[in-house]
């Protein structure tokens, strides 16, 4: 039987326990230099000393128009490999591993002056109009992925997560209301972000997963759903994606224009839960379950009862470092608390 803190292994990557901590925007960097500053450093580490498993770097772009604003990460320099080395490390210390989602926001890249896209749609009436990449802007653009991975490998994290998800670039190139191109990488929408895939795993050891995070279900009206999601997502299991971090929408503004307000996501716990399982019981991969799953006995259902093999806590973890080690704690699972906190803790079983 497993459970929430059931160790987990999946080709070279060990995990100590099933909690994730996934990507989230800081907003952060100071200088708009995609520099990681002591604010990550500390935000990561903090997570780590707080018991998860595996905490994912939040967006990470490939380039500086690749950014949602100017004061996300970046990792199109040789000179952001050491501060995230140094929360990598970090994170070691504290019994974590790490991965970091590498990503482009395409046309939801506010700060760019004109931002690129698969076709020149812009996301809403108040967002600027994209310049549609030519087919050799979307060749260099995979390159530029390759080597923010290797940049990232350099770092020494133990698993990548491409950031498919929430409207941003390789979900931007596999949707049909997004990308009207008529060159190969129209004619095929999944063929940019297989060859990400492709070019990321060249860059990674053999042993290590790469994760694919996507989103399994649009909400704009017209938008694709779970059938649609299992085909691409059968497309990228066989391009190299080992591992599905699957959540939901990202691709239009909720709410307003041809929006099917009765989709609106999120407003119970586990709602991309069944997405997940239908991923993972189709095409017969490991996948992360996300989404409003910060109840401890219900993260850990869905590890106990197959749907997933682990769980990512977001907002929970914004609200509380100690998340996992509190959830350990609830779930009567030996805990790993640092001997510092041991008082905090004192009916533990460790
Ligand atoms: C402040 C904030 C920043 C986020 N940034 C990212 C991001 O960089 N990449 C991403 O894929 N999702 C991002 N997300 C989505 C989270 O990873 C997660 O999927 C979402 O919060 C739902 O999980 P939760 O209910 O446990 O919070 C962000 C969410 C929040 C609250």
């Amino acid at each position: 039987m497993k459970d929430l803190f059931t160790p987990y292994e999946m080709m070279d990557l060990n995990l100590k326990n099933r909690v994730v901590m996934p990507p989230m925007c800081q907003y952060s960097v100071t200088d708009k230099d995609g520099i990681a500053t002591d604010w990550h450093y500390m935000h990561y580490v903090s997570r780590a000393i707080g018991g998860a498993g595996l905490i994912i770097i939040e967006m990470t772009d490939v380039e500086p128009d690749g950014r949602i604003s100017d004061f996300d990460l970046g990792i199109w320099s040789d000179k952001q490999i050491p501060a995230l080395a140094r929360i990598v490390e970090g994170c070691h210390a504290y019994g974590a591993k790490v991965g970091i989602q590498i990503a482009h926001a395409g046309r939801k890249a506010e700060d760019a002056a004109v931002p690129v896209a698969p076709s020149a749609i812009p996301f809403d009436a108040e967002s600027k109009t994209p310049r549609e990449l030519t087919t050799a802007e979307v060749k260099a653009m995979i390159e530029k992925f390759r080597q923010g991975v290797a940049r990232a490998v350099k770092a020494g994290v133990d698993v990548i997560e491409l950031h498919g998800a929430h409207g941003y670039l390789i979900h931007q190139f596999h949707s049909p209301l997004t990308n009207h191109r008529t060159d190969e990488y129209g004619q095929d929408l999944t063929r940019f972000g297989r060859e990400v895939i492709r070019a990321a795993k060249s860059e990674m050891p053999a042993g290590m997963p790469l994760i694919l995070r996507i989103s399994a279900k649009e909400y704009v009206e017209g938008g694709y759903g779970i059938n649609e999601s299992l085909e691409f997502s059968k497309a990228y299991k066989e391009a190299g994606a080992d591992i599905f971090h699957v959540s939901t929408g990202g691709e239009g503004p909720i709410g307003v224009g041809p929006i099917a307000t009765s989709e609106k996501p999120g407003s119970h716990a586990a709602y991309q839960v069944p997405l997940a399982r239908a991923i993972k019981q189709s095409l017969d991969v490991p996948v992360i379950a996300v989404g409003r799953l910060d109840e401890p006995a219900l993260a850990d259902a869905v590890i106990g009862n197959g749907e997933a093999d682990l769980v990512a806590v977001g907002r929970g973890m914004l609200r509380n470092p100690y998340w996992a080690l509190e959830a350990a704690v609830q779930l009567n699972k030996e805990a790993d608390i640092p001997k510092q906190y041991k008082f905090g803790f004192p009916r533990t079983k460790k």
